[in-house]
């Protein structure tokens, strides 16, 4: 399977199965795109969308959660847990007030210099919000891509990493960025996960080497103790 041939299959089942009606889907701007990674990035999403919407309908603009106080913003991220991340995020916000007068940067080089937010949440704020072209690699992707490939290891090592970056690269297509990026997390979240994936019904199982080779058990390899 080609590179254009992998973002298709994924493209078309997106277009069937794929979640489009997230409040973070709807009216996507880079705040409100960040804001919603930052909330996933260790809360599932059932949880999130309360924590979400609550959140959006309090701090509407990143002016309007510069200008609030630490600790409001940290009542509503309260029963979230990890509280670094709603520090950050309202460090973040007053950042770009005074650095970018107000206004999300728009490059990933930009974007990955801020607070809390690595490669691959820099590059779905941008797919995801702006659709521009640019590669994620969170857990649900790795997950993925390990399987695909059935690439053995730790999917943090640097060395594995750096394969599965090689990967997200190559197949992410030369159009609709935004759509790809969520048909990959939604892929990863709903049919490839961890345990018992659904690969019956996933689009890129005939050449998926961990499901062909029956290995979808042992790939991804676990943390090492
Ligand atoms: N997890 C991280 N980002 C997500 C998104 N945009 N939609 C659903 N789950 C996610």
């Amino acid at each position: 399977m080609n590179e254009k041939h992998f973002s298709q299959s994924i493209l078309e089942w997106f277009d069937v199965h794929g979640r489009k009606n997230l409040p973070w889907q709807i009216n996507k701007t880079p705040y409100r795109v960040w804001v919603s990674e930052i909330m996933l990035q260790q809360t599932q999403v059932t949880t999130v969308i309360g924590y979400y919407n609550r959140f959006m309908d309090q701090f509407k603009s990143l002016e309007e959660l510069a200008k609030a106080d630490e600790d409001d913003v940290l009542g509503y991220w309260a029963g979230l847990g990890y509280y670094a991340r709603a520090r950050n995020l309202h460090k973040t916000a007053k950042l770009i007030v005074s650095e970018y007068d107000g206004e999300f940067p728009s490059t990933l080089d930009e974007i990955e210099s801020l607070p809390g937010i690595g490669r691959s949440t820099a590059g779905a704020i941008l797919s995801l919000s702006l659709n521009q072209r640019a590669p994620i690699l969170d857990g649900n992707v790795k997950r993925v891509l390990a399987r695909f490939h059935a690439i053995e290891g730790w999917t943090g090592h640097p060395s594995i990493a750096k394969e599965l970056w090689y990967w997200a690269e190559r197949y992410t297509p030369k159009t609709r960025f935004s759509d790809y990026t969520q048909a990959m997390m939604d892929l990863g979240a709903t049919l490839c996960t961890r345990s018992k994936p659904n690969c019956p019904q996933c689009p890129i199982n005939s050449t998926c080497r961990a499901y062909n080779e029956d290995r979808t058990n042992t790939i991804p390899t676990p943390k090492p103790k």
